[in-house]
């Protein structure tokens, strides 16, 4: 059986108390935390940068995933690797030389993943597969949190499974935006083993007991 991650996004969680809310998904079981990152230019949103990330680290030991959506990624991979980012995604869109930058990330002593928009073909991957640790396929358009679940990223994510498996190498696939107790059994069945959260887990007023809900969904008899 797959071994399923759960990533909580904390863009939707309340920033006045993100050391409880950290803690809650934490005792739910959660192994890793996701970092949205956002400049205002790759996509019409600013989240938060290095100085955020490094607050995070200092308050747990979570693994941190930060999925950078900003343009020129090259100009402050350093700055994300030392506020404690443990894995760093670029966008295939945003790298004029994905190949260097993938390099530079493992460089600094870092996972390194590529995601991909809803509108990039899995063709953009084939030679640069062999060298990344995740590919988060996007199953909304980046930017923002509460979007809907674009169905027909199922078929992507399928073929994308394939095209890892044809590698042999263990590759996490990621899936990302409005993932929720009704999409996410899909999407494992799909081939995705790591699910992003934002909403449907810091939208909820116990983010522990929705980790829980995200879990039940995924196990019950129904999805396998
Ligand atoms: C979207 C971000 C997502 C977002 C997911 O641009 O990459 O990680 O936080 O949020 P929900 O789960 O609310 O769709
Ligand atoms: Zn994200």
């Amino acid at each position: 059986m797959q071994t399923l991650t759960i990533a909580p996004s904390l863009l939707a969680a309340d920033f006045r108390r993100l050391d409880s809310q950290i803690k809650a998904v934490k005792d739910a079981g959660v192994q890793w935390l996701h970092l949205d990152v956002m400049d205002g230019h790759f996509v019409p949103n600013i989240s938060f940068g290095p100085p955020v990330i490094s607050s995070v680290r200092k308050g747990t030991d979570l693994f941190l995933d930060t999925h950078l959506m900003i343009e020129n990624p090259d100009l402050s991979l350093e700055a994300f690797r030392e506020a404690g980012s443990d894995m760093i995604t670029v966008h295939q869109e945003a790298c004029r030389h994905l190949h260097r930058t993938i390099a530079r990330i493992h460089e600094l002593g870092a996972k390194a993943g590529v995601a991909l928009n809803p509108a990039t073909p899995l063709s953009t991957l084939t030679d640069i597969l062999g060298d990344v640790d995740l590919v988060l396929i996007m199953t909304v358009n980046p930017g923002f949190g509460g979007q809907k679940f674009i169905e027909r990223s199922i078929d992507k994510i399928k073929e994308c499974r394939e095209m890892i498996a044809s590698t042999k190498r263990h590759i996490f696939l990621e899936v990302d935006g409005g993932i929720d107790p009704l999409t996410a059994p899909n999407a494992v069945r799909a081939g995705a083993d790591v699910l992003v959260a934002g909403t449907s887990i810091f939208r909820e007023s116990d983010p522990g007991k929705a980790v829980q809900r995200l879990l039940t969904a995924l196990s019950s008899p129904q999805i396998r």
